[in-house]
């Protein structure tokens, strides 16, 4: 991928927080970079244009996932596609299918025929830990590696429809590409931590922030699996670089539970509202990053992770 013309790309959802660090990487690595988001001129997406070269080598375009033409418009000049939108709830929802499923499957397939027409390269799909561990039928003493697939009944079974979302489209995109051209490589990310660089709050960067303030709430003593988001965007841009990259990645860095991620949290700021109480939860099988890290991956140590999360919802006014 390293020609000329694989300098130019396209990141889908561009404002969103894990695109957002995608692209500032993008940015400093040479890249031109063709954001799509939903509103050009929302004050959400202001961000993006104060990130570094973005002036000169940055394009936004306005493109919604369900429409065909506007995602071809931003990808039509691009050798890669980076394709990280997808609905990721942060509250109730009325209807999955339509708010949840229909954009992260007819979506993705929309951007990949877009690349297939655009003759592009290589295209990196943003899937999910999602998509990886809900599967109940693994062996409790296996790790979970990329042949482990979520189980798409037992989603529906439980009404974990973001989850339903990430495994259909990602299931999808991988069969798109045996039967085309396309190369297709997905990353499966799992919990999203990090600081924030858009304004707006997204569903992870909630997630950790309720553990500093909603203490009165039990939780879940369960096994977290949580990466850093610049690790993540680290990660899209290697496997989009080495040639030898194929099939899935899973990109995790740590399992912890719940109750020792508050405890580590406590032992650097101890005087927010953490919670009090947790319910035992059933013991799982970890994930492995092993594929991603012989390909070259690394990642940051925990602490940085949490120290720079909380310092970013400070900053924003988030925890006052
Ligand atoms: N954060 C995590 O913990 C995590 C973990 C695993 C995987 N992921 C995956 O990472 C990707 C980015 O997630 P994120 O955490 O960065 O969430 P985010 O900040 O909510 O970003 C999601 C992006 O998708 C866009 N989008 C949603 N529906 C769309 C539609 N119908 N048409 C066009 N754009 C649409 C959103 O645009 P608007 O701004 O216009 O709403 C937003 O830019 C997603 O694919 C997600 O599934 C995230």
């Amino acid at each position: 991928m390293g020609d000329d013309k694989g300098r130019v790309v396209c990141v889908t959802g561009a404002g969103g927080y894990v695109a957002s660090w995608l692209i500032k990487l993008l940015l400093s690595k040479g890249y031109t970079v063709h954001g799509t988001v939903r509103n050009p001129g929302d004050e959400k997406n202001a961000h993006l244009y104060k990130l570094e070269k973005a002036s000169d080598n940055l394009k936004l375009f306005k493109a919604e996932l369900l429409d065909y033409e506007s995602l071809y418009s931003a990808i039509k000049g691009c050798s890669g596609v980076f394709h990280v939108a997808s609905p990721l709830p942060t509250g109730p929802v009325q209807n999955p299918q339509v708010e949840i499923i229909e954009p992260a499957v007819k979506g993705t397939l929309n951007v990949l025929k877009a690349c297939v027409e655009a003759k592009v390269k290589r295209v990196i799909v943003v899937s999910s830990g999602t998509a990886v561990f809900m599967n109940p039928s693994w062996p409790k003493d296996r790790v979970k590696d990329e042949t482990c697939w979520s189980d798409k009944e037992f989603q529906k079974k439980v009404k974990h429809w973001y989850g339903l979302s990430k495994t259909e489209a990602e299931s999808e995109a991988l069969e798109f590409g045996k039967t085309s051209e396309l190369d297709v490589v997905t990353v499966c990310p799992v919990l999203v931590f990090g600081p924030m660089l858009q304004h707006t709050m997204n569903a992870s960067s909630m997630h950790l922030m309720r553990q500093l303030k909603e203490g009165d709430e039990p939780r879940e003593n369960k096994l977290q699996k949580v990466v850093d988001v610049r690790d993540v965007a680290e990660a899209l841009v290697l496997v989009y670089e080495k040639p030898e990259a194929e099939g899935r990645y899973i990109c995790s860095s740590f399992c912890i539970r719940a109750k020792d991620l508050v405890d580590k949290l406590k032992s650097i700021y101890p005087n927010y509202n953490y919670p009090k109480s947790f319910i035992d939860a059933e013991d799982e099988p970890k994930m492995t990053s092993q594929k991603l890290q012989k390909l070259g991956w690394s990642y940051r140590p925990l602490e940085e992770t949490l120290v720079d999360s909380v310092e970013s919802f400070k900053a924003a006014g988030r925890l006052d």
